[in-house]
Parts: structure tokens; C-alpha cells; sequence
């Protein structure tokens, strides 16, 4: 049993990692803005902080003594709620935040969970540069997370990171099969690949407890 910490754990995502992570007996803090929004996370003994991700003080108090951190914070929840007010750098500044923090407690391994459309199709194309597999309006948000995975690329650090990136369809209410293939910088067919949050969340303790992938970005689908 290991701690590990979760930033956006009151997300899609974080929930889904808190949840499988106390499923295999680690010990979990989880990182949420403001904890008074989610005090039920703590009803399974997890511990709960407030933190914000771009900060580097945040990170450290949040990770000493961890085992490995999972990034699962989106500044938007998705298309419906729109994208206006976006920083462009969030994603680029979370990712500078955390190496320092992490670097600063040693916790070796980071887990981020990434975004569909910085993948490629089977014949190479970037799925950002396609408007039929990627609505225009989503781009900026597109660029913003692939913004913050070639900040890690080019990070000279101690920090073993891999982002898993599901396909577009990541369905919340799918049932967790404990089942997922992983590829590279491909998904094999962007219309019909799909994974739920919860075997994205096996995906990411599988990689926290047996790293197979480092410093990179696989594909992760069903
Ligand atoms: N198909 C795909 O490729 C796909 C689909 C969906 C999501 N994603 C990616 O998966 C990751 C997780 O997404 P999700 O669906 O779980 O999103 P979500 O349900 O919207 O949850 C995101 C969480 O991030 C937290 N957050 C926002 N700003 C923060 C900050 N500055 N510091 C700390 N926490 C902050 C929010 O926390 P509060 O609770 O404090 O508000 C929220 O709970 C994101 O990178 C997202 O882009 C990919």
C-alpha cells in the first residue's frame, strides 16, 4: 500500500482514480479546489485537501511523502459549458507546477491523464488539424493541453511522468472491465475507439504500481 495523490479529484476522472485506487488499499489524497464541495470523498478514508494545480507550493504540501501523483484537472468540463475564458497556459503552467512540487518532495512518478485530440489518426493526421473529428470550437482547448504535454517533453526532471490519453468517446457511466489496450501516438480508429473513466482509471493505478511507460504519451482504449 502506497499513498498517492490525485489533483481533480472531485472531477470525472479523479473520482474514478480515487475510487480504484482505495479498491486496491493505497492511500489517497485527493486535491480539490475547495474541499467543502466535496466532503463525501472522504467517507472512504481518503484524505481530503484543498490545492490548487498551477501551484507549485500546492503540489509539494499536497505530495510530501507520496508515492506518485495522478493529474486529472480539466479547467473545463466539456464543450457544453463553453470554452471562453480559457488561459491558454494553464496546461503548460500545471505541468511546471507539478514538476517543481513533485521534484521538491521526490515523488517519482506522475500520472496525466490527456485529451483525444492531441493523437493522431492511422494515417498521421493530428486529430487537431481535422475539423470533422475535432469541432473548431475545441481547438484552443486542444492546443492548451498539447501546450502542456511539450512542456513536459522538454523537461529536464527527475519526475517519471506518462500521459494516458483516452479516445474521444471516454464514457462516464460504462462499466469498469478492468480491460484496456494501450498504443502510441494513434488511435486506431477515432470515430468508433471508446474506454470509460473507470478502466482509464485502471490504466493509471496499473501504471502506478507496475511503470511500463515513461516520459512518453501512449493511447489508452478499450
Ligand atoms: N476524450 C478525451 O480525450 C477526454 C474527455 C474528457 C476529459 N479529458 C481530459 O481528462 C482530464 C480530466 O477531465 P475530467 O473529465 O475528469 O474533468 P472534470 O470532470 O471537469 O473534472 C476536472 C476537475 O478539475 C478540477 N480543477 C479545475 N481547475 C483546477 C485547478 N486550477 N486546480 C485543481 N483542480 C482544478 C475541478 O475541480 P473542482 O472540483 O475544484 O472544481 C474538477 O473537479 C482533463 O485533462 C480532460 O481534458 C479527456
Amino acid at each position: 500500500m502506497s499513498g498517492i495523490v490525485v489533483f481533480g479529484a472531485g472531477g470525472r476522472a479523479g473520482r474514478a482514480v480515487t475510487r480504484e485506487a482505495r479498491r486496491r488499499g493505497h492511500q489517497v489524497t485527493a486535491v480539490v479546489r475547495d474541499p467543502r464541495r466535496h466532503a463525501g470523498i472522504e467517507a472512504d478514508g481518503v484524505r481530503l485537501l484543498g490545492g490548487d494545480i498551477t501551484d507549485p507550493r500546492a503540489v509539494a504540501l499536497a505530495s510530501e511523502g507520496q508515492h506518485a501523483a495522478v493529474h486529472a484537472v480539466s479547467p473545463f468540463t466539456g464543450p457544453e459549458r463553453g470554452f471562453a475564458g480559457l488561459d491558454p497556459e494553464f496546461f503548460v503552467k500545471a505541468a511546471e507546477a507539478l514538476l517543481r512540487g513533485l521534484t521538491e518532495t521526490r515523488t517519482h512518478r506522475l500520472l496525466a491523464v490527456g485529451l483525444f485530440a492531441n493523437l493522431k489518426t492511422p494515417d498521421g493526421t493530428p486529430v487537431l488539424d481535422d475539423p470533422a473529428l475535432l469541432p473548431p470550437p475545441i481547438r484552443p482547448f486542444a492546443l492548451a493541453h498539447q501546450a502542456g504535454l511539450d512542456r513536459l517533453r522538454e523537461a529536464d526532471t527527475p519526475v517519471d511522468w506518462l500521459v494516458l490519453t483516452p479516445p474521444a468517446r471516454l464514457e462516464r457511466d460504462a462499466p469498469r472491465t478492468g480491460r484496456y489496450r494501450v498504443g502510441g501516438d494513434t488511435v486506431p480508429d477515432p470515430a468508433t475507439a471508446r474506454l470509460s473513466y473507470a478502466d482509464l482509471a485502471v490504466a493509471v493505478l496499473d501504471e502506478t504500481e507496475t511503470p511500463r511507460h515513461h516520459r512518453t504519451r501512449v493511447s489508452v482504449y478499450t
